[in-house]
């Protein structure tokens, strides 16, 4: 955990580098499946009105079980899929809506995926790779293009060297730093990192995340970070927003969060998680029971009542709200004044 000066600078109201506003991204379906007669359409609530806030230079960590919606919140918020409302402030303007320049949000804000060999086209040779933004996000001359190509794979510890390479001449890790070069190379003020490291060996993954903090040190840059990973969050960010079925369902510093965590979801998540060891675990893995709900036909109320030790009446009729527990801690739960730590 990288310490609690930021709450500093936040509550003083800074512009925070990312916020959204109820953000939904909704997928309409149809076919047949468990939930779905054949012909007939259902609506898939992916992203079901999360607001979150990353301040300047920060890190915030999504963190929740496979299929919460944390990679379709993170392609939203980089407009590679259009919102299906709500809002999106990068730097303090509204993205994504007509007269924004969306070129502009593309170079401020980048996305690095999970999987590099998907990521990097096979085809094209690293200089390649990491110039294609430079040339269509910004209006450098070719020299500037091949001196910033070259500045950002120094900079993610590959020598220039690398440049000729083709990415099947790489190992994993060096994969996933030319991805991280080609994000980085138009100095961009937000990294959007979904799993960035979970299709890395033990070792390798160690080596992108202490290159990640190097990154944001350096380079002043705000981090999202997408993670099924409790350590990995420990580890990487100061704000963590727990996702379940498409909401947010606590947020706040990652200690208060990690260490007294107030909604069952979360303490469930960190009892199965006691040894914060990111290389070995899988920390997701026990202690819940149940199955994570469909997005199409979700439970009444709070989506977690059907797994919730503590759920009584109200909880399969109302939904909760995020509420504040504590300084910047917001839960959604009926009665996290059950969950106060002893
Ligand atoms: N293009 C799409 N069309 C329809 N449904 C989709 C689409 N993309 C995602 N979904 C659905 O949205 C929900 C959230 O998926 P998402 O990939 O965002 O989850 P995730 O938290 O990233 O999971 P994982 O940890 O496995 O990567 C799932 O029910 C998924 O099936
Ligand atoms: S609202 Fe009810 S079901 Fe939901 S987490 Fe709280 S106690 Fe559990
Ligand atoms: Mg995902």
């Amino acid at each position: 955990m990288r310490g609690t000066r930021w709450l500093v600078s936040y509550m003083a109201n800074e512009t925070p580098i990312l916020r959204t506003v109820d953000l939904k991204k909704h997928y309409q379906r149809s076919g047949q499946t468990r939930f779905l007669s054949k012909g007939k359409k259902v609506t898939v609530k992916a992203v079901d009105g999360v607001s979150i806030s990353i301040p300047r230079g920060k890190t915030l960590a999504i963190v929740g079980e496979s299929g919460c919606g944390k990679t379709t919140l993170a392609r939203t918020v980089a407009l590679l899929t259009e919102p299906t409302s709500g809002e999106i402030h990068l730097d303090g303007a509204m993205i994504g809506v007509p007269g924004s320049d969306r070129r502009k949000a593309y170079q401020r804000m980048q996305m690095v995926f999970q999987d590099p060999d998907s990521s990097l086209d096979p085809r094209m040779r690293v200089g390649r790779i990491i110039e294609e933004p430079l040339r269509g996000l910004t209006d450098m001359s070719e020299a500037d293009v091949e001196t910033e190509a070259t500045r950002s794979l120094v900079a993610v510890g590959l020598g220039e060297d690398f440049l000729d390479r083709l990415p099947r001449q790489l190992s994993g890790g060096q994969k996933q730093r030319v991805a991280i070069a080609r994000a980085i190379s138009t100095h961009p003020k937000l990294l959007i990192l979904d799993e960035p490291t979970s299709a890395l060996d033990a070792s390798v993954q160690a080596q992108i995340l202490r290159l990640l903090v190097e990154l944001q040190d350096k380079f002043d840059l705000s981090y999202m970070l997408i993670t099924h990973n409790i350590a990995v969050a420990r580890y990487l960010s100061d704000i963590v927003a727990v996702m379940y079925a498409g909401n947010i369902v606590e947020s706040g510093p990652t200690k208060e969060v990690t260490e007294r965590p107030r909604h069952p979801y979360t303490m469930a998540l960190i009892a199965s998680a006691p040894d914060p060891d990111p290389w070995k675990r899988n920390l997701l893995s026990t202690e819940i029971t149940g199955e994570v709900p469909s997005a199409i036909s979700p439970p009444p109320g709070c989506k977690f009542n059907p797994r919730c030790p503590y759920a009584e009446g109200i909880c399969s009729e109302i939904s909760p709200p995020l509420e504040e527990v504590g300084p910047e801690h917001l839960v959604a739960c009926h009665f996290s004044s059950k969950t106060v730590p002893k």
